[in-house]
């Protein structure tokens, strides 16, 4: 059957736009809690043709990265090219360069290579790669098992070396950056499907539950505005994680914590290091990479005592590395938020307070023994201050607004009988 040449022209021009037919305004991906590394994973689909690609999500990392030295086959896949928007948007090399042993990718044949580092936050290593483009698919799910494709055709991303991703969870190829950048994932995804620069995250404590990011604007729960409080997005206009990128402003979000309480008792510890000074250093940061809080020493040093204080009724135990403080469990009833201890307050703006319970404060290392789930950051090792890991994010619906330069924080959902592994149910209901 032969088709007018006009209707045909119509159906390929119609058909990108009945793919992803009316623009959504959220985009719903499930995050996985890997059991043996603690890292939060996601599954994209990237390349033509498209195969699943598992990443690590780095709450504060500047794009997404993906192994392409090996096992990367498509037909779409791009340099980035020198001077380009997109080399541009990227930060990446001013002054662009040949490939050498360093750099990877599909610019390779030509002199001039568009890179940039492919920061892993997991192993502390930055390596060379090349700026690319290539076609993602993200399945938007409902959580009823039904699915929606949504295609990104040029996606910027960092094609890295093999060795990039040691250290990564078994089967993830590369880290999706959710940081303050023109790249990163939930503002490439804005901008491609016309999405509110903003983006919620909500982590499961389960190995077997997902938790949830979703992207664009909110509410991402049915009941946001009653169980969010807001506080300040802080630049840190030093980066902080890899060394030779100290001249350009850090891709994560930091908060301005002012003060910590335990049970309701001011800490005594030197707040000084709570600013983030000219170096860069100090401060507060989320991290989706630090599976448990890690303290400056000093600031360790505090929380322990005081908190060690507080429980001084509950017998102290031999602690179990990496934390310092434990405690039998037998003498430590429970509640709605996990082991009835003492709540830590991080108190932020005037009134703002980040409460936190045994749910996330408490780590179970056995039948008998429960922690206190903060670890030594270590002098040889210490740039940020405070650097709010994975179990005290986790059952806490964040909020990001990247346009206002707001988090949106709930404290624990357990108090209301929820858990970020029931999102869709909640928001639904
Ligand atoms: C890229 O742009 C810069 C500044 O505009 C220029 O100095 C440089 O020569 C350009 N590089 C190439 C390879 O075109
Ligand atoms: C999208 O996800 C749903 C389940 O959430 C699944 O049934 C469907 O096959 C997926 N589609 C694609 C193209 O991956
Ligand atoms: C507090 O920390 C700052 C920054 O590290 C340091 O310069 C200062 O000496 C410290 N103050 C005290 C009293 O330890
Ligand atoms: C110890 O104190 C904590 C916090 O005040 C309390 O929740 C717990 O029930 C007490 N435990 C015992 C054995 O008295």
């Amino acid at each position: 059957m032969a088709l007018p040449s006009s209707l045909l022209l119509f159906l390929l021009c119609s058909l990108p736009l009945l793919s992803s037919s009316a623009e959504p305004n959220q985009i719903v991906l499930p995050i996985y809690k890997d059991s043996s590394t603690l890292q939060y994973l996601i599954q994209i689909k990237q390349r033509t043709p498209l195969v699943p690609v598992h990443l690590t999500i780095d709450l504060g990392g500047r794009a997404l990265w993906t192994v392409c030295e090996t096992g990367y086959i498509s037909t779409t896949i791009r340099s980035g090219g020198c001077n380009t928007t997109q080399c541009q948007l990227a930060q990446a090399s001013k002054s662009c360069e040949p490939c050498s042993w360093t750099l990877y990718g599909p610019g390779c044949t030509q002199s001039d290579t568009c890179w940039r580092f492919a920061e892993n936050t997991v192993i502390r290593l930055a390596a060379g790669a090349e700026v690319a483009t290539d076609v993602i698919a993200i399945n938007s799910t409902d959580g009823k098992g039904r699915g929606k494709v949504f295609n990104v055709p040029q996606f910027v991303f960092f094609c890295a070396r093999t060795m990039n991703a040691d250290g990564l969870a078994e089967g993830v190829t590369g880290m999706a950056g959710l940081g303050r950048t023109k790249i990163s994932l939930p503002v490439q995804l804005a901008s491609a499907l016309n999405l509110k620069r903003n983006f919620g995250l909500c982590l499961s404590s389960s190995t077997t539950t997902n938790g949830v990011v979703i992207f664009g604007d909110g509410p991402y729960n049915f009941d946001d505005s009653n169980i969010l409080k807001y506080t300040s997005l802080i630049v840190n206009k030093v980066n902080t994680q890899v060394q030779v990128l100290r001249g350009e402003a850090s891709p994560e979000y930091f908060i301005g914590v002012k003060s910590i309480k335990i049970n309701n008792k001011i800490v005594n510890l030197n707040t000084t290091l709570l600013q983030i000074d000219n170096r860069g250093f100090g401060g507060t940061r989320l991290s989706t990479v630090n599976p448990y809080t890690v303290l400056e020493t000093s600031i360790y040093n505090a929380v322990i005592k005081a908190f060690v204080t507080e429980l001084k009724n509950v017998t102290r135990v031999p602690a179990v590395a990496p934390f310092g403080a434990c405690f039998n469990s037998k003498n430590i009833g429970s509640s709605r938020v996990g082991p009835a201890v003492p709540s830590i307050d991080l108190v932020l703006e005037k009134d703002v307070v980040w409460r936190m319970f045994g749910a996330n404060t408490m780590v179970r290392v056995n039948k008998d023994v429960l922690c206190l789930g903060f670890v030594d950051g270590g002098e040889p090792t210490f740039i940020t201050s405070i650097v709010i890991g994975g179990h005290q994010l986790e059952d806490n619906l964040l909020t990001f607004d990247l346009v206002k330069s707001k988090l949106g924080f709930s404290s624990s959902l357990l108090f209301r009988q929820t858990t970020c592994s029931n999102y869709r149910l909640m928001s639904e209901a």
